[in-house]
């Protein structure tokens, strides 16, 4: 039977393509901007939907449900599916889905290891200072920057990105040391990295922090006023994961007071809003949630989208359903 799709922003066109050719209708939301939540209520109730293609950007929860009774499946276009509300649709017999791209992991961790390295070599700083016709000639002690082999990198949960990440570190010469719910004994093997049981032991031990846990209610202001200062007033944090997992506003006292000496970030806590004090500041680095924003990533990120609904309504559960 004929499915109608619903595909919440314009994402790479193969996605499209897929469901067409399985002679689905699909509806795109022509817009170069996000649906509000109201919005897409008033989209969803407007016709029949059998499934919709959301974004991370997208609040899914027990109202969409209710305004979309015909929808069966919500497949993210994200890795994390913080953004619906997995035990609503679970009550009502709703597939979840999310598509974390083979890629992903690598890109993700290029991005946090790109932030380590714009820190530490105070890149986006120079670059400021370059334009803005400053440099004079060379300076025996001009941007001082902070050594990044031989350093601690400290890698907080070890999925697959985490994992990645602490891959790259280890490659390059530094000391890996992480904390996750459980040991990683692969990791330790691969990385000779040490485990720390809980965040806070971690932190006093590391010259970087990069942050790789979902958010979940144990993760919501994982690093806060309390353990940031912990850390080393020479270390830095690096967020690629989701922003409500560090304390924004905590952050950035902590920043003001050096309590740190900086912070990459590409998640915000109240995303797309960033506290002001942090644009203000040279010790950060700050980039628009484009973590895995590579071409091949958000090409497969489409594809597997696509193919979960594809699966669903194909009679087999999705190979990336979240809830099932
Ligand atoms: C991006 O943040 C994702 O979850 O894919």
């Amino acid at each position: 039977m004929q499915k109608n799709v619903y595909i919440t922003r314009k994402i790479p066109e193969v996605a499209e393509k897929m469901l067409r050719e399985k002679g689905y209708e699909v509806d795109v939301n022509p817009k170069p901007k996000d649906l509000s939540k109201g919005k897409l209520i008033s989209i969803l109730k407007k016709k029949q939907y059998d499934a919709v293609l959301s974004l991370l950007t997208n609040k899914i929860d027990k109202e969409v449900y209710e305004a979309a009774p015909s929808v069966k499946i919500f497949s993210n276009y994200a890795t994390g599916f913080d953004n619906i509300d997995l035990a609503e649709a679970k009550a009502r017999g709703i597939a979840i889905a999310n598509s974390p791209a083979p890629k992903t992991p690598e890109s993700v961790a290029e991005h946090a290891i790109g932030l380590m390295f714009a820190l530490a070599k105070r890149i986006p700083e120079g670059d400021r200072f370059t334009r803005a016709g400053k440099y004079k000639g060379w300076v025996p002690l001009l941007f001082l920057g902070s050594d990044v082999l031989g350093q601690t990198f400290g890698v907080v949960g070890t999925g697959r990105i985490g994992g990645r990440v602490a891959e790259m570190a280890h490659a390059m010469g530094m000391k890996v040391i992480y904390t996750d719910v459980k040991r990683n004994e692969e990791l330790e093997q691969k990385c000779e990295a040490e485990y720390f049981k809980t965040v806070d032991e971690l932190l006093p031990n590391a010259d970087f922090v990069s942050l790789h846990v979902p958010l979940l209610p144990s993760t919501k202001h994982l690093i806060n006023e309390k353990n940031l200062r912990l850390m080393k007033p020479t270390a830095f944090i690096i967020n690629t994961s989701r922003g409500p997992v560090i304390d924004e506003g905590a952050l950035a006292l902590a920043l003001e007071q050096k309590v740190i000496a900086g912070a990459g970030l590409d998640v915000y806590e109240f995303e797309p809003k960033i506290n002001p004090a942090l644009k203000k500041m040279e010790s950060t680095v700050l980039t628009p949630h484009i973590a895995s924003a590579d071409t091949l990533v958000r090409n497969q990120m489409a594809e597997i989208a696509a193919q979960n609904i594809i699966d669903f309504f194909e009679g087999r559960t999705p190979k990336y359903a979240v809830n099932s």
